[in-house]
């Protein structure tokens, strides 16, 4: 059976990780009808918002999407539409695996790990003012209900996928009210997981432990700003942004995106490095409960970047294009 997609191209590298993509799931004969909605920088000129009605139709319509990056202002200007998008469809999990790839030289071995980000509240829920001038106030918002629910995905996760330890990440020693509610919350659902083991840390902390002995973390829970922080900062244990995919995933829908942004420094210069968009399309083609068709990808992903074929990220000369190819290649 064909399954409808959207399919959003993003802004800067967007559309060229998308199309290298593309063209390796067609070889690949995935059953997906793309349908593609325009948004960022494109639905602004053309609409005025960068997060049409239109793309939150063909969201709700096909309710899974694979995404490219979107820019946001910094500083001003329209709310973030990733932010937008996850609210949107209340994608409360962004989940994002970070391991060793075979190929791909790194300072560290052995790390498999994977972030389960709350993706709703904190302070990107977006509540800022200025109180007077020279005084602004951001709130940070942590809910009994999204902490719970996170924490419960989390173990969740674990228990499917084999893990054996769930990390909880916060400044509780500071933030005693707010990281405090989302460590108990964290606490109260670890009970029902006897058989994974729960321990948490403090973020700053847990940050050196991640330089220093990455490998010794499983599945590390966090908060959204934490989350977004600590997700970079695993990308680089293990070759960089351009190898980590992600998911942002709810009840009604979900998104599949990579943790990189639109990489403005190397757009339209055929560099950038698809993987991270083609690990977002395997999760996604799991999801969608085309086991074999993930595996075949992900096979091809592995054996090209094993075989030494590289973007220049990675410390290789292959265009994005080109790197496309090559997986088709070994697709048979
Ligand atoms: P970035 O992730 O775009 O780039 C950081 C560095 O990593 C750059 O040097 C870039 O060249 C490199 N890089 C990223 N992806 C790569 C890839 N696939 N291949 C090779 N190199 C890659 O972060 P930055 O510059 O902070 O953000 C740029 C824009 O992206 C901002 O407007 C930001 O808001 C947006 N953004 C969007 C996200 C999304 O749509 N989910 C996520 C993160 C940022």
């Amino acid at each position: 059976m064909t399954r409808a997609v959207t399919l959003i191209r993003g802004d800067g590298i967007g559309p060229e990780v998308s199309d290298a993509v593309l063209e390796i799931l067609a070889a690949a004969d995935v059953p997906i009808a793309w349908e593609e909605a325009v948004v960022g920088q494109a639905a602004e000129k053309r609409e005025g918002d960068p997060l049409p009605a239109s793309a939150l139709d063909a969201i709700r319509r096909t309710r899974v999407a694979l995404k490219g990056p979107v820019g946001t202002p910094i500083g001003k200007g329209f709310q973030s539409v990733n932010v937008r998008l996850r609210q949107a469809f209340t994608l409360y999990a962004n989940l994002r695996p970070v391991r060793n790839v075979e190929g791909v030289a790194s300072r560290f071995q052995g790390v498999d790990l994977v972030i389960v980000r709350e993706n709703t509240e904190s302070l990107y829920s977006g509540l800022e003012h200025t109180v007077v001038p020279g005084v602004v106030e951001s709130l940070k918002i942590i809910t009994e209900v999204a902490s719970t629910r996170i924490a419960r995905y989390a173990f969740e996760y674990a228990r499917a996928n084999g893990r054996r330890r769930v990390t909880a990440i916060h400044k509780a020693n500071i933030m005693k009210l707010s990281d405090g509610l989302f460590l108990d919350c964290f606490r109260r659902v670890a009970e029902d997981y006897p058989d994974i083991a729960a321990d948490d840390r403090i973020v700053d902390a847990a940050c050196m432990r991640l330089v220093m002995n990455p490998e010794s973390f499983d599945v590390l829970l966090l908060e959204n700003l934490y989350g977004d922080i600590v997700s970079d900062l695993a990308a680089g244990l293990v070759g960089g942004l351009g190898l980590v995919p992600g998911a942002n995933l709810g009840n009604d829908a979900a998104i599949f995106e990579a943790v990189h942004g639109t990489a403005p420094d190397i757009a339209g210069q055929n560099k950038a490095n698809p993987t991270a968009l083609l690990m977002s399309a395997i999760l996604m083609l799991r999801h969608l409960d085309l086991p074999a068709h993930a595996d075949r990808v992900e096979q091809a992903l592995f054996r090209t970047l094993r075989e030494g074929v590289k973007t220049p990220d990675l410390g290789g000369a292959t265009g994005t294009r080109e790197f496309a190819k090559e997986v088709v290649a070994r697709l048979a």
